[in-house]
């Protein structure tokens, strides 16, 4: 079963088409990256998976729970907002105490221990107005994890951070990875290429792409090759007669062109260098990197 499942979810304001046609699949267990440019509608996602607004049209599913009709599975569920606030006079464990009070949660003194243990702030004994961006993230997830939620959805948790916090947050997330289902949304590509399964890349409110980051860079991968020869303007011309490409640039001493049939390239490329005389210095098969991967894919739809 999905943890996370929406059929033709749209949510419109006016005429604003903020979400169109969305049909997700979230398996259990994963982490999931949900990825897009500002505006793209990742919010709006979110808050109407949490059932705090209503899709115009189409439905989710959410531990098998129609979104619609229910709302009992939002007991299952920690939620981290994008801009999460605190009172600033409460330490962590007050913080969370108060939290499990309005919560109802059940054993809540072993409970905020693991929490706090959990994010790392288990000995932080100062008060919330104090912390750095990264500590206060790592707070609002252990407010998300405290009732030991099934589904994780964090909206944007890295953003606003440094290096060093990013890494923090995004190692937390990865060691969630297998007991819980993450659900989280970010703009930064480095991210989900650290710590997702899969991502979804979502432009203008429509699901332009969606698959395991394997999958993602094997459809791209070998694309792109970088050739070393001992006269690069000869076998620029050459290259550029012989073979069809998609683009050719000279970079430093290497040419790197992009090709669509990588395996005839390959064939045609030493025959090039032999047919006109040349020395091959280095040939390079480039990994795509998820940037390359986002740019192609949000400029061409
Ligand atoms: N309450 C609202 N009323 C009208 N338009 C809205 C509302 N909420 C969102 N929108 C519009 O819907 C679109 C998607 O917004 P959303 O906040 O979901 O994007 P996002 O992907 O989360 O962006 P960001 O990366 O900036 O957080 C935007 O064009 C936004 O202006
Ligand atoms: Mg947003």
């Amino acid at each position: 079963m999905s943890v996370i499942r929406t059929e033709g979810l749209c949510k419109y304001f006016k005429d604003k088409k903020a979400l169109e046609e969305l049909n997700l699949e979230v398996p259990k267990g994963i982490i999931f990256g949900y990825l897009g440019p500002n505006g793209a509608g990742k919010t709006t996602t979110i808050r109407v998976l949490l059932n705090l607004a209503k899709p115009t049209k189409g439905t989710a599913y959410i531990l098998g729970e129609d979104i619609r009709k229910s709302r009992n599975y939002l007991r299952k569920v920690g939620f981290l907002p994008d801009v999460p606030n605190f009172y600033n006079f409460f330490t962590a464990r007050e913080f969370l105490s108060f939290i499990a009070d309005i919560t109802g949660i059940e054993n809540p003194k072993k409970r905020i221990e693991e929490t706090l243990d959990l994010v790392g702030l288990k000995n932080e004994k100062s008060r919330i107005g104090t912390y750095s961006r990264g500590m206060k993230q790592r707070l609002g997830l252990a407010q998300a994890l405290l009732p030991d939620p099934e589904l994780l959805i964090l909206d944007e948790p890295t953003s606003s951070l440094d290096p060093q916090g990013r890494k923090e947050v995004l190692d937390l997330i990865f060691s969630l990875k297998g007991n819980k289902t993450v659900f989280f949304s970010t703009h930064i590509l480095t991210d989900v290429e650290r710590i997702c399964d899969r991502i979804g890349i979502l432009k203008e409110g429509r699901l332009i792409l969606e698959d395991s980051i394997e999958n993602i860079k094997k459809r791209y991968r070998k694309r792109r090759v970088l050739i070393e020869v001992d006269n690069l303007e000869k076998f620029s011309d050459k290259i550029k007669e012989t073979l069809p490409l998609n683009f050719l640039e000279i970079k430093d001493n290497s040419i790197i062109i992009e090709v669509s049939d990588i395996q005839y390239t390959l064939r045609e490329i030493p025959k090039l260098i032999v047919q006109n005389d040349l020395v091959l210095e280095r040939l390079e098969i480039l990994e795509p990197s998820l940037e390359d991967v986002f740019l192609e894919v949000t400029s061409g739809v």
